[in-house]
């Protein structure tokens, strides 16, 4: 559970009763928010606050909290997220004092194998903004390369400005980013990003620019755009997430969905786990997997549960329950007796 310290009610409370600050930044501590993964290993962060504060009504970043409490691990992840919400109202009190805005640039790069939650926290950040004031609606554009680049010269441009409109109050997220980069200078992906530039520019502070992808390809990417990398100040790694990780998110999303897995059944998902992870590598879709899997041994228990009790209720028990029996996956050879 994260800790609570670092973000009680300050004593600025005196000074301006309507509004409630739950922000104290300790002083020795920087809040920049370039280099990302030295901020995701930094330790001695103040934590997002656990489950036991009492967040007032008002406070933008209960909501976003508690979303992210659902989320497993993600430690960095979560701290960045903080930082952001720090600088956001650190930024409005400051305007109030008087003191410079100093115009933050808030488009980002998420750096992540698949399923490691990417889209989920763009998703977050969007209605964080949204809350804090800084995007007026705080949807989420989720857009990739087909969508970007079109067929004809100027199509493109158009295509990219079209999403880009719809995007305007809320958070444009490219995945596979460094697709746009595939084909060369020759290729209509470039005349996307050069869109994709100028309209960071033409609609400064109206939405917010999320570019995604793997983290070799979006490293490759950024190298190939010297432009680029300066224009997208904050960088989050999402790292593949360990075994232990993947168990509870599939502990996790059984519960929300009002299963729960066997003892055999973790034992037996934790040994396919391992030998996927290995055997895939840069291919294993972290969370996502799990998910597939989890839904699939939904399905997989409804029919071996309508097979056993043909004509009465199995009771709530069986009806909960995943058994090792219904955790299977592709490639696996059949036990004699488990149902297909
Ligand atoms: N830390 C986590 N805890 C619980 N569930 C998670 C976590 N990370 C991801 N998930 C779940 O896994 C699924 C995949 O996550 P998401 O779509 O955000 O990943 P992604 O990085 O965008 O993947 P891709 O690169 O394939 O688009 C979602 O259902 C999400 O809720
Ligand atoms: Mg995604």
């Amino acid at each position: 559970m994260p800790r609570m310290n670092g973000h009680a009610a300050s004593g600025h409370q005196g000074a301006r009763p309507s509004r409630q600050i739950n922000v104290v930044l300790r002083s020795h501590e920087t809040y920049g928010l370039g280099a990302s993964s030295a901020a995701a290993q930094q330790v001695d962060y103040p934590e997002p606050a656990g489950a036991a504060r009492q967040a007032p009504a008002a406070d933008p970043y209960a909501e976003i909290q508690k979303e992210m409490e659902h989320m497993v691990g993600m430690e960095g992840v979560k701290s960045l997220i903080y930082e952001i919400y720090a600088l956001l109202l650190i930024s409005q009190m400051r305007s109030e004092a008087g003191l410079s805005g100093g115009a933050q640039v808030y488009h980002m790069i998420f750096k992540g194998n698949p399923g490691t939650g990417k889209t989920t926290i763009a998703r977050i950040v969007a209605k964080l903004f949204q809350k804090m004031g800084l995007l007026s609606k705080g949807h989420l554009i989720e857009v990739e390369r087909a969508d970007l680049v079109g067929e004809y010269i100027g199509h493109t441009a158009q295509k990219t400005r079209d999403l880009v409109k719809k995007a305007l109050g809320g958070v444009l997220f490219v995945d596979e980013a460094y697709s746009l980069a595939r084909g060369g200078e020759k290729d209509f992906g470039k005349e996307a990003i050069d869109t994709l530039v100028k309209a960071m520019e033409d609609y400064r502070s109206q939405f917010v620019l999320i570019l995604a992808g793997y983290p070799l390809e979006i490293e490759h990417f950024l190298l190939t755009n010297p432009g680029l990398p300066s224009r997208f100040p904050i960088q989050i790694d999402f790292p593949d997430y360990s075994v232990d990780q993947l168990i509870q998110i599939a502990e996790l999303m059984a519960k929300d969905r009002d299963y729960s897995l066997l003892p055999q059944t973790v034992f037996k998902l934790r040994s396919h786990l391992i030998q996927e992870k290995t055997a895939t590598l840069y291919s294993f879709s972290n969370a996502r997997y799990v998910r597939n899997l989890i839904e699939k041994s939904i399905r997989h228990q409804a029919v071996r549960l309508l097979n056993q009790y043909a004509s009465a209720s199995p009771g709530r028990q069986e009806l909960m329950s995943i058994r090792p029996e219904d955790m299977r996956w592709e490639g696996k050879v059949k036990q004699p007796g488990e149902l297909g």
